[in-house]
């Protein structure tokens, strides 16, 4: 039907659609309460206090009454993770565990699989030298005196770089292009006079991976006190510092659904916590958490705790994350902090403390908006009206940030307190409050009275696709003239091909086609017949239509003149008069 957003096969939209229900990609975000047949929760796209928010299972589409927001899960996902469509497509087959068809992505795809694969193997290379190389007693010791056991270090994949320059060079790279691909994954580094060789020498290494499993990047550790302690891979075509998280896809395996997930600064804190049985911790690559980074793990997890060094350092990286969280603030979402002793770091703490007390600290983390107020607080003498004065004006370019909504205006009243200035005081001064809600979602929903046949039946069709059965034959529609018709007869193909699709494949399938919009709309219009009352519509309308088509045709003929007409229009002519 229509055009086709990316190359995605619609087939696997429709098996995808088959497997994964809208109502659990809703509820982990949007938690959501039956009403009837359908589910219910107050709009996440716009702010109110009653609920017109409705998941429908039957259509496998969710609607607001309140500001017009719709779509099916793909949708919801682009909607409210701000993800892309081949994103939300990917983040819907991982769920599901099906494998997006891979030529449906950029002609770049085969050269990056190359990549993958290499990556891969020299993961596998680093991990075997662990077990093979005659200098490995370094390294096993290292890694023992830090505590890990083998079976951390099996699952982390932990290995080592040999001493020399050329290991992976002589292993990996036969010829040019071999080389190539070498440089390209980052793997080697180069002097100034050009010349090449292996960029980890005598580091304990860290396959970094993706959300997916697949290795992406390096980081590799010296065994003493030289410098750089860490080197890790540069930016390549699989590598993105600023959007990968160390320990990310172990979390998301070790844990069926993750409850909270924890941001600590290093990799041995990760494997540390892992080695204690804290399973749900994940660390950013020596960078600040990053836009990409908080939203991959509101993706995740519904809570985020951010655990920092309790020195300065810590705390102003802690005050970035809590900067660039802003805009994406009062969701269904928790975001805390928590302040280890100056010093100390994850790993030290859960191994002279233990697991239970770490996750004590866990529990006391400080919420977003105390350690939002009690940092601005820090920067001015509350005790004086200036100081108190100062704290509106510093706060307001933040709050301006947050999203409109009871989140912010909780955080205004509390901010209000401290200041003691009356909320419409702070109001005032914060200007006026960003509209929310998008200027799509604002066009009212038209009413169903006055609806053309024509669309009338694809409103049918679209929300009970099960009754193309009963329509009987369609064959001479496409001859009129009729707004919408091409649609009409579109859909009746497609659902005579694919009898058992639903509303919400149906509108993947006109994803990006000039009538989406249309299709979107029609799939909403609520329609108070019954089911048998709409099957009789449906049938009567596309049988009136068949007709009008017959008789169109019949006059055109006529008009024709006997005499003019070609043998087989005189057959026509008189299956039509029968
Ligand atoms: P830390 O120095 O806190 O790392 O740096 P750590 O994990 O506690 O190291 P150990 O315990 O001494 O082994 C935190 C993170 O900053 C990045 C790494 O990602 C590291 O995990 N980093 C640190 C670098 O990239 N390069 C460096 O030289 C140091
Ligand atoms: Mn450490």
């Amino acid at each position: 039907m229509g055009t086709m957003a990316g190359q995605i096969p619609p087939q696997f939209i429709d098996d995808l659609l088959t497997r994964v229900d809208i109502v659990d990609v809703v509820d982990v975000r949007v938690p959501l309460k039956k009403a009837g047949k359908n589910l219910q929760a107050c709009c996440p796209f716009h702010n109110e206090k009653t609920p017109s928010f409705t998941v429908s299972p039957d259509k496998q589409f969710y609607h607001c009454f309140g500001c017009g927001a719709h779509g099916t899960a793909i949708g919801f996902l682009m909607e409210y993770d701000q993800m892309s469509f081949p994103e939300s497509i990917q983040e819907l087959a991982d769920l599901v565990g099906m494998t997006v068809p891979t030529t449906s992505f950029a002609p770049a795809q085969p050269s990056k699989q190359n990549l993958y694969d290499l990556m891969d193997k020299v993961s596998q290379y680093y991990s075997h030298q662990l077990q093979n190389h005659p200098q490995k007693t370094a390294f096993e010791n290292y890694l023992q005196q830090r505590g890990l056991s083998p079976q951390i270090i099996e699952h982390f994949n932990i290995g080592m770089a040999p001493d020399g320059w050329d290991n992976i060079l002589k292993t990996f790279g036969g010829n040019d292009e071999a080389r190539k691909q070498l440089d390209e994954a980052g793997l080697l580094s180069s002097n100034d006079k050009g010349r090449q060789y292996d960029r980890f020498r005598n580091r304990v290494m860290f396959p970094i991976r993706d959300r997916r499993g697949r290795v992406v990047g390096f980081g590799g550790r010296v065994l003493d006190d030289s410098t750089p302690k860490y080197l890790n891979s540069p930016e390549t075509p699989l590598f993105h510092k600023g959007s990968e998280l160390y320990g990310l896809f172990q979390a998301r395996k070790a844990n069926r659904k993750l409850e909270r997930v924890i941001i600590v600064e290093g990799y041995m804190d990760v494997i540390a916590l892992a080695e204690y049985g804290i399973t749900n911790s994940v660390a950013t690559l020596g960078t600040a958490t990053t836009p990409d980074h908080l939203r991959q793990l509101l993706r995740s997890s519904p809570e985020l705790v951010f655990c920092f060094d309790g020195d300065r350092a810590g705390r102003e990286a802690a005050w970035r994350a809590a900067e660039n969280a802003m805009p994406l603030l009062g969701g269904n979402h928790q975001l805390k902090f928590m302040f280890l002793p100056d010093g100390e770091d994850p790993d030290s703490v859960v191994r002279q403390q233990g697991a239970d007390q770490f996750n004590a600290l866990v529990d006391q983390a400080q919420n977003y908006s105390d350690f939002f107020l009690a940092t601005l607080e820090a920067q001015v003498d509350i005790s004086s009206m200036d100081g108190r004065a100062r704290l509106i004006e510093i706060a307001k370019p933040y709050l301006r940030q947050i999203p409109t909504g009871i989140y912010r205006d909780m955080l205004e009243k509390r901010l209000a307190e401290k200041a003691e200035a009356s909320s419409t005081m702070l109001h005032k001064h914060l200007g006026k409050a960003a509209e929310n809600i998008t200027k799509r979602h604002k066009k009212s929903i038209k009413s169903a009275s006055g609806i053309s046949p024509v669309r009338m039946a694809i409103t049918i069709l679209l929300q009970y696709p099960a009754l193309h059965a009963e329509v009987g034959a369609f064959d001479k529609l496409a001859s009129l003239e009729r707004p919408g018709l091409t649609i009409l007869v579109q859909i009746l193909e497609t659902l005579t091909e694919n009898p058992h699709l639903t509303t919400a494949m149906l509108l993947e399938r006109a994803r990006g086609a000039k009538h989406e919009g249309h299709l979107q709309q029609l799939a909403q219009q609520s329609l108070t017949l019954s089911a048998d009352e709409l099957q009789h519509e449906l049938s009567g309308i596309v049988q009136q239509l068949q007709q009008q088509a017959v008789e169109q045709r019949h006059t055109y003929l006529v008009a024709k003149g006997l005499s003019n007409l070609t043998a087989e229009e005189r057959i026509e002519i008189n299956n039509l008069n029968s």
